[in-house]
């Protein structure tokens, strides 16, 4: 067991926070999901009412070491400020001197955000010089940055080799949620995969296999099982050099018990536009045609997998949601488990943002914060960001 803020010692001292900002901003900088910023906020009110000083550092898109504007951290103070209602200074910097004067005159109560981390290159690199500068601004240091804690870098791994570290309450909530799944779930367990790419998933369903009744996939992926099946995938986003993989994951399927289900119809278009012409095709797809969502036989055939399912793990849309012809599935799924009464856990990333769209995401038990830490986590793999915080 990891330690928590609630075991650290933090009243009055300067408190240097990781959390995970990276937010979807539009063209004109505004954000477009603060998902992220809000799942934040019961770790920061807690620290400021410590009270104690509140530094708070984090990433935004992948900048690769370049002061990028558009990546600034700015639009996201603005936010935190409004939500927290109490200023929130943003930094032009997240080291130099301006920052190292600021926090040597913050009182307790005060917040301060950090320039994005990745305008320097030393962040990803994990950097112990670099991690040392951002760790001498703190006296503590919490992360609760759990879509980042895959990442071993300076302002996540790094910082723990010079601060006394914990987890922040995002973290341990998605850790108790992801721990209960992967070490006693209630059964029947039905975990849905969806998502473009099997390689991104070839090790969470080789790990979660021993653990669940059913598998059910849907979405690009779904093509690359197919094919190993020998049906026809038209001109389906494909993983040639994975059909073998998929193959032998049956092969693993039926040595756990688990039962597969994999499309019998298919939403096809000949174009990924959102005013493409569709039509229901089944079994196979024809060729010039591309699978994009799910069929409606599909569709009943997943709910029926689902309806006594007393854990549901879902990590992938079913079909191209970004576009309105190929959302249904991914939308008649979601209603559906929405009225379930079972442990509902959402992996992040797409998933997450489909199940906000429909407004679904007070019916579920846990929407992740983090796509590929999530992913990584059902891999059994540690995380990084979690591994190296101190024990209780
Ligand atoms: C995410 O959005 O998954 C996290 O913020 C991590 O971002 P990264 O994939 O750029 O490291």
């Amino acid at each position: 067991m990891k330690k928590t803020v609630k075991d650290m010692d933090i009243r009055g001292k300067r408190v240097l926070e990781r959390v995970d900002f990276n937010v979807p901003l539009d063209e004109k900088g505004r954000i477009t999901d603060d998902t992220r910023i809000r799942a934040a906020l019961p770790t920061i009110q807690y620290i400021l009412k410590a009270p104690a000083k509140l530094i708070l550092m984090s990433h935004l898109g992948r900048p690769k070491g370049e002061a990028i504007p558009a990546m600034s951290l700015a639009p996201c103070a603005k936010r935190l400020s409004e939500l927290l209602r109490r200023p929130v200074k943003m930094m032009k910097d997240c080291v130099s001197s301006d920052v190292e004067k600021e926090v040597a005159s913050m009182k307790d109560g005060d917040v301060i955000l950090l320039e994005n981390l990745r305008f320097h290159k030393e962040e990803t690199k994990n950097n112990p010089e670099f991690a040392k500068k951002l760790a001498s601004l703190g006296e503590v240091f919490i992360n609760d940055a759990f879509g980042t804690c895959h990442r071993a870098h300076a302002s996540t791994e790094g910082v723990t080799k010079f601060l006394p570290s914990a987890m922040g309450l995002l973290v341990e909530k998605e850790v108790e949620y992801f721990d209960k799944i992967l070490t006693s779930p209630e059964k029947p367990f039905v975990l849905i995969l969806g998502g473009a790419k099997v390689s991104d998933k070839i090790a969470v369903i080789e790990n979660m296999l021993p653990k669940i009744d059913s598998l059910l996939i849907g979405g690009a992926m779904a093509y690359t099982f197919l094919k190993s099946r020998l049906k026809g995938v038209g001109s389906s986003k494909l993983e040639e050099d994975n059909v073998e993989v998929a193959a032998e994951l049956f092969s693993k399927a039926r040595e756990s018990n688990v039962s597969i289900f994999l499309p019998e119809d298919h939403v096809i278009a000949k174009t990924i536009t959102p005013d493409a012409r569709t039509k229901v095709a089944k079994e196979h797809i024809p060729d010039g045609w591309i699978g994009l969502d799910i069929g409606p036989r599909t569709i009943k055939k997943f709910k029926e997998a689902l309806k006594d399912a007393k854990t549901i793990l879902w990590n992938g849309p079913l079909g191209y949601f970004e576009f309105k012809p190929f959302r249904r599935g991914t939308t008649e799924i979601a209603k559906f488990i929405a009225r379930l009464d079972a442990v509902k856990v959402i992996g992040g990333g797409d998933t997450a943002a489909a199940i906000n769209e429909l407004k679904l995401g007070p019916k579920m038990s846990h929407i992740s914060t983090g796509g590929g830490a999530s992913l990584e986590y059902l891999e059994g793999k540690g995380l990084p960001g979690i591994t190296a915080l101190e024990d209780k």
